[in-house]
């Protein structure tokens, strides 16, 4: 594992975000990872499909030395460092705000954030050499875009070293170059979109991915709106 991280590994859990939440005396950097997990969560309570012997699902631990205004900023820091790892696999992923990572306008890999007083817990699930998916889900895994079987014991270190070097460049302040990081990959900004928040639904132009890792979108009423959370769509839609 890279410097500063190291590996619990488990055959099956119910959650690794739930075993890091839970786990005490677990320093910064440990890596929870499972081959399959049995009721792996998603973003908005969603359920993350989670299989055996294919994907990674994995949560690393950080202890942020920020005030909580900016945690909001590591599902950013996060989702470049996975966009990297992938980008170094010779592979094109698209980043769409919060934190979905893509390919070819199919679902990668999530992302969940989830904290626990001065513990935050980075959650990844990356689809790696799952060929087929259940037909509600719009995904896609590094081995159908690259036609290839990969190796997940190596895949592993690589994300996290990914992930782990882009939180701790957030944490030490260099926001501005995680944010022009997100740009690179961002599918949004500049797109028609629409934006829910609870019953709220927005209609306008996304505009930017704010320092506290807001979305900024321009209401077709010119109105700015500022979304800490909740969903956005691209109103062409991702898949062209
Ligand atoms: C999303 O809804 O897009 C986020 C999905 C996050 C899934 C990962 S898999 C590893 C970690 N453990 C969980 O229970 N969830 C995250």
């Amino acid at each position: 594992m890279p410097a500063g991280t190291s590996l619990r590994w488990f055959q099956t859990l119910p959650s690794t975000n739930a075993a890091a939440l839970n786990a005490l005396n677990c320093p910064e950097g440990t890596v929870f990872a499972a081959d399959c997990q049995e009721s792996g969560r998603g973003r908005l309570g969603r359920s993350w499909h989670s299989p055996p012997g294919r994907n990674l699902y994995f949560s690393l631990v950080l202890y942020p030395r920020l005030c909580l205004s900016q945690w909001g900023g590591f599902s950013l820091a996060a989702g470049v460092g996975l966009a990297e790892g992938i980008a170094k696999l010779g592979l094109c992923p698209e980043l769409k705000w919060p934190n979905d990572l893509l390919i070819r306008g199919r679902k990668l890999s999530g992302i969940l954030l989830e904290a626990k007083a001065e513990k935050l817990v980075v959650g990844i699930g990356v689809n790696v050499n799952q060929r087929e998916f259940p037909d509600y889900l719009v995904a896609a895994s590094l081995s159908q875009v690259a036609d290839k079987i990969w190796r997940r014991d190596k895949l592993l270190p690589h994300f996290v070293e990914e992930v782990f070097r882009w939180c701790k460049l957030w944490e030490g302040g260099l926001h501005q170059r995680v944010l022009s990081a997100w740009q690179q990959y961002d599918v949004l900004i500049g797109n028609k979109v629409t934006a829910c928040r609870g019953e709220e639904r927005i209609q306008g132009r996304a505009e930017a991915v704010g320092g506290q890792g807001e979305l900024v979108v321009i209401g077709d009423n010119g109105i700015r709106h500022y979304f800490h959370s909740g969903e956005v769509t691209l109103d062409k839609g991702l898949r062209e």
